[in-house]
């Protein structure tokens, strides 16, 4: 039917698909990259595709970023994209079920409550957990026997497990702690299982997984909200936590965070630190595994910055994490071409106009993307782009460290929608919408838990360097797509061995 439909030239080029509702959902979903990249072939950085009855109009490439992640309040909306999805989920009130300047207040109370105080309190006790998961975890028994021998773990589980246990023990406070080991763990899955591609596409079906999300959410904000009621009674203290942050916080028109508020701000955070930062590690330790002689550079790199005379490391510091180039180097490398999130979406609330060389640099008019259309954001395609990296789908950390090998086109100049230059060039990266490496978004709706996470993985990594020789057999898994993340393919089994002690220096 749409070779005979008349084209509408003011509107994007549309994908072409056998089946009219259904549309591209299959290739979309099977493999987003590939999609973008093949139609990008046919139709350059702009073009629309029908997703289940909906129009998403896609812009690639640091112009299209810059279109839609630095998109006008009064022609993008968040809220409209995802609320079905995350209100059921987070709960009333927070993020995207109340106005955009209120989210952006919260984002301003979870910013204070990220302070470098509580930051610096953090790494002694995600040590701690690491330690604890090495005693306790079945995986690990070779490690705690002290054995020589290899052993293995499953990389999306053990991290998993490691790093909800770690922003439990730090961001979310000890009482959700102390409540994984008991029923908060339970709550935490039949809510997960309600944060899906299904969640998305369809806002509510009548299914078993839609009623456990539902009474899930309830009894966590109960949950959180007895935790919120005890503290203010002082029946328990607090360490450098989130909520402790959240209920001495005042907003503009001089009113408290409600209780509920503060719950679902923290059911929130859970949520989104999760999965992002749990699938980065994981594939972290996986290309590292992967990668041996980067492995040893990033081990030397510890001994050096962190090893003791008698053959100990000290206590990873805040301010060590800054010298610490390689890991930063192996953390960066990784977001480039596993970055957790493929897709962002807004919903068009008022037509907007785009220069169609977006799409065939060669024209000169604009295309109308019409209200109601979905538009779609991939920072993941300008970040594996081989217009712009150098070996752009080879994971190598060493790119961020040597100058000449960072971009192909280092020092070049790219302009922007508004007619700026901006450097492609190391260094130069910058965190702005036009940006061709953004794993953490940009614009208003930009990634805030960015320091808390790389102070996760960073201080997991270490752990991880200090303790194991790890190594992988049949090279890194190739990527799922079929959860909101961008997750490694089973088997992704790591193996490891319990690193000797190093001498003592003489
Ligand atoms: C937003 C990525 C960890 C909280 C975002 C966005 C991205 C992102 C791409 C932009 C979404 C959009 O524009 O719609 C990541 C990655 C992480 C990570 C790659 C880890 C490696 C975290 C953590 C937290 C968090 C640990 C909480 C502690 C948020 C929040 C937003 C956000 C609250 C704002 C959403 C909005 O304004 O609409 N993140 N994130 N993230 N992230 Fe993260």
């Amino acid at each position: 039917y749409q070779l005979f439909w008349p084209k509408d030239p003011s509107l994007p080029p549309v994908v072409f698909h056998y089946v009219p509702w259904l549309g591209s959902a299959v290739s979309y979903g099977m493999d987003p990259y590939k999609f973008y990249f093949d139609c990008r072939e046919k139709h350059g950085d702009l073009f629309t595709f029908i997703l289940i009855g909906r129009k998403v109009t896609v812009a690639l490439g640091p112009k299209g970023n810059d279109m839609i992640l630095g998109g006008k309040l009064s022609q993008v909306s968040a809220e409209e994209a995802y609320t079905h999805l995350t209100t059921p989920v987070f709960g009333k009130d927070v993020v995207y079920d109340c106005p955009n300047h209120v989210f952006m207040e919260q984002k301003k109370f979870v910013k204070f409550g990220l302070s470098l105080e509580n930051l610096k309190a953090y790494i002694p006790m995600i040590f701690e957990e690491f330690d604890t998961m090495l005693k306790t975890d079945d995986s690990f028994k070779a490690f705690k026997d002290g054995s020589k021998e290899w052993s293995s773990f499953p990389a999306l589980k053990t991290l998993g497990e490691l790093t909800i246990l770690t922003a439990s023990r730090t961001l979310q406070g000890k009482e959700v702690r102390a409540g994984l080991d008991k029923s908060f763990a339970q709550k935490y899955e039949n809510l997960d299982r309600g944060f899906t591609p299904i969640n998305f596409l369809f806002p509510y079906l009548p299914l078993p997984s839609y009623w456990k999300r539902d009474q899930a959410q309830k009894e966590m904000s109960d949950f959180y909200l007895g935790i919120i009621e005890g503290r203010r009674n002082g029946e328990s203290d607090h360490e450098h936590d989130m909520i402790a942050s959240l209920q001495n916080q005042t907003s503009k028109d001089g009113r408290p965070l409600s209780d509920r508020e503060i719950a679902h701000i923290m059911i929130a955070l859970l949520m989104a630190g999760q999965h992002t930062s749990s699938a980065t590690s994981s594939w972290t330790l996986l290309e590292l595994a992967a990668n041996p002689e980067v492995y040893q550079r990033l081990y030397d790199e510890q001994v050096a910055v962190l090893g003791q005379p008698d053959g100990s490391f000290r206590m990873l510091e805040y301010d060590d994490i800054k010298n610490l180039k390689v890991m930063d180097s192996c953390i960066r490398e990784t977001l480039r071409i596993h970055a957790p999130i493929h897709s962002i979406f807004r919903k068009v609330i008022s037509d907007i106009s785009v220069p169609q060389a977006l799409s065939a640099p060669s024209e000169s008019g604009q295309y109308v993307i019409p209200k109601g259309y979905y538009v779609l954001a991939s920072p993941g395609v300008a970040q594996m782009d081989a217009r712009i990296w150098e070996n752009a789908s080879k994971w190598d950390p060493a790119r961020w460290t040597d100058k000449s090998g960072v971009a192909a086109k280092a020092g070049e100049q790219y302009e922007n929608n508004a007619g700026d230059k901006v450097d492609y060039g190391f260094g130069a990266i910058s965190k702005g919408t036009e940006s061709p490496y953004q794993p953490f978004g940009a614009g208003r709706h930009r990634c805030i838990g960015e320091s808390f996470a790389y102070v996760q993985l960073s201080t997991i990594l270490a752990a991880f360097v200090q303790n194991m020789e790890l190594k992988l057999e049949g090279g890194v898994p190739a990527t799922d797509y079929e959860s909101m993340i961008v997750l490694p393919k089973h088997p992704h089994t790591i193996h490891y061995r319990k690193r000797q002690p190093r001498k003592a220096a003489a």
